[in-house]
């Protein structure tokens, strides 16, 4: 982290769990312990119908509630489809975009960057995604691979907009897997999609960007991913469906030595 100069946020990632009601019940266990003073920006991604519960508890508190996916399009015929408005409209003030598990799905680097230009078009902040497979680490390809996904998913985003995006880093394997990168092995891919922004907006503009780290970050290991200078928090999957924690994790965020 490098609180200087970057926002860190610690972002989870609830996939397809939680009820509207589970959803309501880890929220108000979850604002309760909320600890008062200066913390890092916190974010809680939910499945879109558990949007409204999320954002009635959070409610004047300093944890932003956001969704896990958007349509690029601001309306029309895309049945069972949700338009950035209607995330703003609902409450929202992130959206995770091309998490690997939709890319499973076939979301292509051009769906991507329509994404993204519909969030910040809306006023969201959109947290995209980018992770390379295992036999891409293996191959010894994986910055490059990275590089792509992330030029082509910034394509025309100008730059007095990039400072509003999230960059999370999500190896594919180290997914809900319970393998983590280590703390070095996520520091070089983080530092090398700094450098690729520095390449496309300019050195002021890398330093500002927040990149997360995600994959199996949890309770145990996130001191030590967060006290990397380019880890400037986390994308958090399992680990944030329980507020004990979610909350750890944080805390571990507010670490004093960065
Ligand atoms: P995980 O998920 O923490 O459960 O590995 C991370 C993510 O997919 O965002």
């Amino acid at each position: 982290m490098n609180r200087k100069y970057r926002k860190t946020l610690i972002a989870g990632n609830w996939k397809m769990n939680k009820t509207p009601s589970e959803t309501k019940e880890f929220m108000t266990a979850f604002k309760g312990m909320l600890p008062k003073g200066r913390w890092c920006d916190i974010a809680l991604c939910v499945p879109a119908v558990c949007i409204p519960a999320a954002v009635r508890v959070m409610r004047e508190t300093r944890v932003g509630i956001g969704a896990e996916n958007c349509n690029a399009n601001p309306s029309g015929a895309y049945t069972g489809e949700i338009a950035t408005n209607m995330l703003v409209d609902a409450g929202c003030k992130y959206v995770i975009i091309g998490h690997s598990e939709r890319r499973a799905m076939g979301e292509t680097d051009a769906d991507v960057n329509a994404k993204v230009h519909a969030a910040l078009n809306a006023g969201l902040i959109p947290i995209m995604c980018c992770g390379e497979s295992l036999e891409q680490r293996e191959l010894g390809v994986t910055n490059e691979w990275i590089a792509m996904q992330i030029k082509a998913g910034l394509t025309g985003v100008p730059e007095e907009k990039i400072r509003k995006v999230v960059i999370a880093y999500e190896p594919i394997w180290a997914i809900g897997t319970g393998k983590t990168a280590t703390p070095e092995q996520a520091e070089e891919v983080c530092e090398s999609i700094r450098t690729v922004i520095r390449k496309l907006y300019g050195s002021k503009n890398a330093r500002a960007t927040t990149i997360l780290y995600g994959g199996s970050m949890n309770d145990k290991n996130a001191y030590e991913l967060l006290a990397q200078p380019d880890i400037d928090g986390g994308l958090i999957g399992g680990a944030s469906l329980v507020p004990e924690k979610f909350l750890t994790i944080i805390e571990a965020a507010n670490q004093p030595t960065l």
